[in-house]
Formats: structure tokens, sequence, C-alpha cells
């Protein structure tokens, strides 16, 4: 359990590999749109629906453990935004996996992981046929924005945590890094 003091492992370990997954995959997604890199679809698809199950299991940890107290008093403004800032970054989370999915599932181009196809794409020789034109430019539009959403809040969220270590001088990052006090 999380104490005041000193986090679980496994909240630890949680955050950092969903953290360095969800960042890897927005510098991806993004590189992949831009330079219409196609073959590396499939990869961003596989690693995000991989990152999906960690996320609902750091999800499912969060319900049962609640969110992280702060490490001192603060004011309840600051309490709340921080609050407010990490249910909005756990529900982005996990829109946007489900808005990929939605998009590539209604698009005809299926989705799977590294090959284990879960939703079978729809084709008409090399084309991929939509099964819902409308669905797909939704999960579409939805992805790409709520990618560039978190993209800014995730760069909010790292300042927030240096201004807490270097201006603030209190343990919250060593904390969540694991370096807090036994
Ligand atoms: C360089 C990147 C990051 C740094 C330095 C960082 C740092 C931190 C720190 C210090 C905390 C503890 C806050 C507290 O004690 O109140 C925290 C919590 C949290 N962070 Fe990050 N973080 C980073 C990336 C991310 C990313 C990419 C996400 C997800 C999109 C994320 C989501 C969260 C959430 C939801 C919490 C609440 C506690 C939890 O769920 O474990 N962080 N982060
Ligand atoms: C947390 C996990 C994920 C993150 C952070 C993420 C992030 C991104 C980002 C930032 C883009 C670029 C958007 C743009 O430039 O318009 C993108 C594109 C894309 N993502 Fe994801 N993604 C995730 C999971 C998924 C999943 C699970 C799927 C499908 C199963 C998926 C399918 C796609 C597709 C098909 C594109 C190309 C969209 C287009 O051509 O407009 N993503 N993703």
């Amino acid at each position: 359990m999380d104490t005041l003091q000193k986090f679980s492992r496994t909240t630890i370990a949680l955050h950092w590999l969903v953290a360095a997954s969800i960042i890897g995959l927005i510098a991806l997604g993004i590189y992949m749109v831009e330079t219409e890199s196609w073959h590396l679809y499939d990869i961003h698809k596989s690693i995000g629906l991989l990152a999906f199950v960690a996320i609902l299991a750091r999800l499912a940890w969060r319900w049962r453990n609640g969110l992280p107290q702060p490490v001192r008093p603060v004011s309840r403004l600051e309490h709340v935004t921080a609050v407010a800032a990490h249910v909005v970054l756990l529900i982005l989370t996990v829109v946007l996996p489900l808005s990929g999915m939605l998009y590539s599932g209604a698009s005809g181009h299926g989705f799977g992981i590294f090959g284990w196809e879960i939703f079978p794409s729809h084709h008409s020789g090399d084309q991929a046929v939509p099964l819902s034109a409308q669905w797909s430019d939704i999960g579409q539009t939805m992805h790409g924005f709520l990618g560039y959403l978190l993209l800014t809040l995730i760069v909010l969220h790292a300042a927030a945590a240096l201004k807490h270590h270097v201006i603030d001088k209190d343990a919250t990052l060593k904390r969540m890094l694991g370096r807090a006090p036994e």
C-alpha cells in the first residue's frame, strides 16, 4: 500500500511503465502519420494494445489505493488541481487507446498484437472497406485530438513534478522514483 512517505513498488512500476509506453506511442504515432510510414502502423497498434493492458491494471490499482496524498501540507486549491490533473491523465490513458481501436476497427483496417488478430480487417482487394465511415471519422479525429491534448498535459505534469523538486524542494518526485526516505 502507498503511504505518505513511500509509494509501493506496484505504484512506481505501473507509473513508469505506462509513462514510458505512452510517451513512446505518442512519438511513434506522430512520426508515422507525418511521414506516412504505413509499416509502423501495426507496431503502433500492437504496443498500444499491450500498453492498454498495463493501463487497465494501473486503473484497478488506483481504484483500490486512491490517488496519492501530498508529501507536505498544501493549499486546498493545489490539492484539488493535482487530483483533477491525475484523474484527467488516467481517463485520457483509457480513452486514447479506445479511440484508436474504434478508428482501426471501423475503418476496416482491423487490429491485433504482433500478428495475433483481435479485430479482423475488412478488405476488397488491397483496399480497406470501412465498416462505418462515420465511426471511423469520429475515432480518427478523437485519437488525433486526444493524443495532442495528452501530450500537452504530460508536459505540464512533468513540469509540475520538476517544480516540486527544484523550487519547492519537496519529496514528490523522489517518492515516485522510489527514493523517498524509509
Ligand atoms: C517525465 C515524465 C513524468 C514525470 C517526471 C512524472 C512524475 C510524476 C510524479 C512525481 C508523480 C507523483 C505525484 C504526487 O505524489 O502527487 C506522478 C503521478 C502520476 N503521474 Fe506522472 N510523471 C511523468 C509522466 C507521466 C505520464 C506519461 C502519465 C500518463 C499519461 C502520468 C500520469 C500520472 C498519474 C495518473 C499520476 C497519479 C499517481 C499514479 O497514478 O500513479 N505521468 N507523476
Ligand atoms: C495509449 C496508447 C496510444 C497512444 C498514446 C497513441 C497515440 C497516437 C498518436 C499521438 C497518434 C498520431 C495522431 C495524429 O498525428 O493524428 C496516433 C496515431 C494512430 N494510432 Fe495511436 N495511440 C495509442 C494506441 C493506439 C491503439 C490501441 C490503436 C489501434 C488499435 C491505435 C491506432 C492508431 C492509428 C491507426 C493511428 C493513425 C491515425 C491516422 O492515420 O490519422 N493507437 N496514435
